[in-house]
């Protein structure tokens, strides 16, 4: 049975023991998946490994019942979509000569499988990744470690990180690379693989990556890289940025709240960063094509990061005289697309790790085409392959449902957009300072907005008894309607649907029934009265009218079950304000059903796998 897995990897290489510390990696690294974990040191000459199901405390507890010396290890944790993630398939996987840890998949593991066991060799586990163990302790037979391992990458084909320990080599860790992201540290007397800089963030702040096809040694004193000749190669040193969100979760239940109140003074970082007040400017420079000469935008990504896109559609369409197209990456990468030199291609991810996202990503740059990336993670593979990187400055986001990475991404798309509507005079330099002057006042609204939170909880016990749940908008609100039924229905897996209030007629009107929970969402803008007669077609039927606006006068009638009032700015602003009691519904709705807030079931914090 073929196993897809996204997950993360961790080897470090010291002069003292490194158990703990790879526990502590692995548990930065369960963003990436945690439904099994498991670590190999060396002892004396001896692979000695532990694995569980479950998370990283699972293991960290069998540790403290039976500690693994070591100076040298590997660890990593599991996230399957095939395959039982059970301690048999979590990884390590290891023979009486090596220890594998593996990000990707092998897709043509059967039949190397197939092979293998005509020669009479054992599989023990359900995985693809045993086959990498089981061909290079084969290859080792005849070769010395880095060349069995360079034997084996020559018959995989597929995608892989893989970090692997060797019983007869006590003082090495080899590393390789292909499709997923692969990352070395480098310390005083300890060197460390994995799978992104934020796991060795509390080790160290300086990173090297591996590019595709690359292999790497690491010792304790020393990293050795190797391209996919074999050839020997230098690699840049990265020192990388301070993160000044602490990773912990403070007086927060969970780090998804501890993100939702984050946002006053993230969105005001990221003001920071690309404004300039007293100029009244927007520090936005080096564009890969004058922007003058931009053809059309097409915005690209997925879940969250897509509906910033969406939104941002309506900015670039009402600010500039530039085509806008937008596209979820996993559609984009399969079409056949007319790539055109003088448009701009903007990728939009928070982990700038994303699998679909990269590979379209990789499409752009075949084609010849500039790239833009809004990341947070600047670090990641999507900013350095892209021409351009526009940081959205959120500091780390750890719970799974994004949230102030959303508000940040609106952020960058909206000052861009801002900026490139002015070079091209598509607005007059007043209405610029003016918008730029609005968005100082971004920040204090946010924070009003966090005071619905207990009116929110209110709504919330709405949807604990419900069958399901709509979610209504036009306009730049359509998208926000979107990213609100998507965090319902992550955090509390309770059906929600997203829809352009505008197309109810067409189909979806036909759900309304009695006590069914409507959010409308009706910023005062050109849309108010059309969403508003919506609201009573919809109140017609017996739904359950839940509205957030922004408009002053009191909105709670007898049709009206509850009602949420944001600030008013702008109206293209409204985005920034009605996203975040919809955060806080889905927080609430899930508190109120015990979900695992930060951690919702089938999901990851970073989508490495297609
Ligand atoms: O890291 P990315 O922004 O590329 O991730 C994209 C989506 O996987 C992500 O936004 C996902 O939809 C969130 N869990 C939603 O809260």
């Amino acid at each position: 049975k073929k196993e897809k897995i996204m997950c993360g990897i961790i080897g470090i290489a010291s002069n003292k023991p490194v158990s703990i510390n790879i526990i502590n990696s692995l548990k930065k690294l369960e963003y990436r998946g945690y439904d099994s974990a498991g670590l190999a040191t060396l002892t004396k000459n001896n692979i000695n490994e532990k694995k569980c199901s479950g998370r990283v405390d699972e293991l960290e507890k069998i540790l403290f019942k039976t500690p693994s010396d070591g100076n040298i290890g590997i660890g990593h944790v599991r996230w399957a979509t095939h395959g039982v993630p059970n301690v048999i398939n979590a990884h390590p996987h290891s023979s009486d000569q090596v220890s594998v840890v593996h990000n990707g998949i092998i897709e043509n593991s059967d039949e190397i499988k197939k092979e293998l066991e005509l020669k009479e060799l054992k599989f023990k586990s359900q995985t693809d990744t045993e086959v990498i163990t089981l061909l290079i302790t084969e290859a080792l037979k005849e070769n010395e470690p880095l060349d069995a391992v360079f034997k084996t990458l020559q018959k995989l084909k597929g995608s892989f990180a893989l970090g692997i320990i060797f019983k007869n080599f006590s003082d090495i860790i080899i590393g390789a690379r292909r499709g997923s992201p692969l990352a070395v540290g480098y310390s005083k007397e300890e060197n460390y693989l994995g799978s992104d800089s934020y796991a060795l963030k509390s080790m160290t702040n300086k990173i090297s990556y591996l590019d595709d096809g690359e292999l790497c040694v690491l010792t304790k004193d020393n990293i050795s890289f190797y391209d996919d000749d074999l050839k020997k190669v230098n690699k840049k040193i990265y020192s990388m940025s301070e993160d000044e969100s602490t990773t912990d979760k403070g007086a927060y239940k969970h780090f998804m709240l501890k993100e939702i109140y984050e946002q006053p003074i993230t969105v005001k970082n990221c003001i920071n960063e690309y404004i300039d007040s007293l100029k009244k400017n927007i520090n936005i420079f080096n564009f890969p094509i004058e922007a003058n000469k931009i053809n059309k935008i097409i915005l690209i990504g997925c879940g969250t990061a897509y509906h910033s896109c969406l939104v941002a559609k309506y900015w670039f369409e009402e600010l500039t005289s530039i085509d806008v197209e937008i596209d979820i990456a996993s559609e984009f990468r399969y079409r056949k697309l007319k790539f055109n030199s003088n448009n701009l291609y903007i990728f939009v991810s928070q982990s700038g790790e994303t699998a679909d996202t990269a590979a379209a990503l990789d499409i752009c740059k075949k084609n010849n085409v500039k790239t833009c990336s809004i990341v947070n993670v600047i670090e990641s593979t999507i900013a350095r392959n892209s021409d351009w990187v526009l940081p959205i400055h959120a500091g780390t986001e750890i719970g799974v449902a994004s949230t102030k990475a959303f508000l940040g991404q609106l952020m960058v798309l909206y000052i861009l957009c801002l900026k490139i509507a002015s070079i091209r005079k598509d607005i007059n330099q007043s209405t610029y300072e003016k918008n730029i002057k609005n968005l100082n006042s971004i920040p204090e609204a946010i924070r009003k907005c966090l005071n619905t939170e207990s009116n929110v909880q209110l709504m919330a016990k709405e949807f604990l008894h419900a069958k399901g749940s709509m979610f209504l908008g036009r306009g730049s609100s359509f998208p926000i309607a979107l990213e609100g039924a998507l965090k319902l229905k992550e955090l509390s897996y309770l059906h929600a649907e997203g829809y352009p209030a505008g197309e109810m007629k067409h189909g979806p009107l036909a759900l309304i029934e009695e006590g069914l929970p409507v959010i409308i969402l009706a910023p005062k803008d050109k849309y108010f009265q059309k969403t508003l007669s919506n609201m009573q077609e919809v109140i017609a039927r017996g739904g359950k009218i839940l509205l957030i606006t922004d408009i002053k006068k009191e909105v709670i009638n007898e049709n009206i079950r509850f009602g949420v009032r944001v600030p008013y700015i702008d109206n293209s602003l409204s985005p920034f304000l009605t996203t975040i009691p919809l955060q806080l519904l889905a927080y609430h709705v899930a508190l109120l059903k015990n979900c695992d807030i930060d951690k919702p079931r089938n999901l990851a914090k970073s989508v490495t796998v297609e």
